[in-house]
């Protein structure tokens, strides 16, 4: 079809990738978006946080979380102790798939499917492989899926420390297998260059909640977790 993924080929170096990345049309979400919105951060940060997608806000401005979710986020950082000059935060899709209101007036987020997700895939394998972080943390389901393969479920496995998938083998089906066997026979070094994954609940989850505080305590405590991964 034309919608053939770019390929980020063996390129490693974030500005590179991020130029490249500008141009994509691997998927169809970059006709009605604004922009492709890269991850930004420490380049060789010990964390990696992956969201779903650009929001409205994001869209707007060209980088990941900077909106309503990302206030939140940076909030809940600073109270489990994760620095932000140790973190490069990046999303699944690059690009704000939406649709307008009746009155075309507001856009309103859609959830990226299986196909975008893998077509987006390639930049995400290769900001992991440039940025070599010790922890992972996927931000809601989008994220753990993109990561660990369809079948994940975050809120079965939320706040459990996982080895990492090697990025060549990101969201497959027999990667998510070993992955949780080793995580659950407790083998820690088992994952990519010995780093874990830790999924938890999307920012934006939080802030739609009932239970708004018990929920970003929740995130709050899962990012705990990573952070004493670090060590
Ligand atoms: N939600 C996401 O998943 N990512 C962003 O960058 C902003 C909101």
């Amino acid at each position: 079809g034309p919608f053939l993924p770019d390929d980020p080929g063996s390129r490693t170096d974030l500005k590179a990738l991020r130029e490249a990345a500008a141009g994509c049309r691997g998927c169809p979400l970059y006709a009605n978006a604004t922009r492709t919105v890269f991850g930004e951060g420490a380049a060789h940060g010990r964390v990696v946080l992956v969201g779903e997608q650009p929001g409205d806000q994001e869209d707007r401005r060209g980088r990941p979380f900077v909106g309503p979710a990302g206030r939140l986020l940076d909030r809940a950082l600073e109270e489990a102790g994760i620095a932000r000059g140790d973190v490069y935060v990046t999303n699944a899709v690059k690009h704000f798939k939406y649709k307008r209101t009746a009155g075309g007036k507001r856009r309103i987020h859609q959830t990226p499917n299986v196909g975008e997700m893998r077509a987006c895939r390639p930049w995400l394998a290769a900001e992991l492989r440039a940025v070599e972080p010790d922890v992972v943390v996927a931000l809601g389901a989008t994220a753990g899926k993109a990561l660990l393969g369809p079948a994940f479920r975050v809120g079965e496995r939320r706040g459990e420390l996982i080895p990492m998938p090697d990025p060549d083998a990101l969201g497959t089906p027999a990667a998510a297998r070993e992955a949780e066997a080793a995580g659950r026979a407790g083998d820690r070094d088992a994952g990519w260059n010995g780093a874990l994954l830790l999924a938890t609940v999307h920012p934006s989850a939080v802030l739609r909640a009932d239970d708004r505080d018990a929920m970003y305590a929740g995130l709050v405590g899962d990012l705990e977790v990573a952070a004493a991964a670090l060590g």
